[in-house]
């Protein structure tokens, strides 16, 4: 990876710290483009009501309406919002500006998208982030995406250890799949799973 540059704002937990690495295109969470797992997930998935929290480009916002799913994009960086709405063409009145733990979905949800969100937070937010996902799907909900296992200490990204995932959201979730990823970029390779948990 490219060498860190200087940044301003050090605290991942406000919007300026990813303004600034949006502004500067320091960006490298960013996949690029839309996942195998994600792809194979939506083509065989009937259309699902869903939020995708921390979006950044969001580019698998396009993916879900273009398969004709009802999902709406959030993320609280002004510049992320900018970025994502540039890219998603027709539907770019499905990205808002908002904070996940403020924000309240117009309808129920089928599914909540994690991709680069939980790892992005420092740790002693996580169970914050469990108990929302949590509170924002009903019974038989899914939370669906990557998470991210690591024990370095520094971050983001922020690793996770499986029996901490586990513990964090068995009270309200079960796992349902858990696969290898295939196409991880270099920040994640080896590291993530694809998973997808389900509201019990
Ligand atoms: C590592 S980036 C991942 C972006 C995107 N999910 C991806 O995979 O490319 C984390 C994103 O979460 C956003 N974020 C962090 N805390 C947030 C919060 N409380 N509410 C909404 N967005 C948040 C940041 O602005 C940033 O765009």
């Amino acid at each position: 990876m490219a060498s860190v540059p200087d940044f301003a704002s050090r605290d991942p937990l406000s919007p300026q710290f990813w303004d600034e690495r949006f502004e500067r295109d320091f960006t490298p969470w960013e996949r690029g483009g839309v996942s195998a797992a994600l792809r194979r997930f939506v083509a065989a998935s009937r259309p699902l009501i869903t939020l995708v929290p921390g979006c950044g480009s969001a580019r698998e916002l396009t993916l879900m309406c273009d398969a004709g799913w009802d999902a709406t994009a959030i993320d609280f960086s002004p510049e992320a919002v900018a970025r994502a709405r540039a890219l998603a063409g027709p539907w770019a009145d499905r990205i808002l500006q908002a904070d996940f733990f403020a924000y309240a979905p117009e309808q129920p949800l089928d599914l909540v998208y994690e991709q680069a969100f939980l790892c992005a937070l420092p740790r002693a937010r996580r169970p914050d982030v469990a108990r929302r996902w949590a509170e924002l799907l009903g019974q038989g909900g899914l939370l669906a995406g990557y998470f991210y296992f690591d024990a370095a200490p520094k971050g983001p990204p922020f690793g996770i250890a499986r029996e901490e995932l586990d513990a964090l959201l068995a009270p309200a979730f079960e796992c349902i799949v858990d696969e290898a990823v295939e196409d991880s970029i270099p920040v994640f390779a080896g590291k993530e799973r694809w998973m997808i948990w389900r509201r019990l």
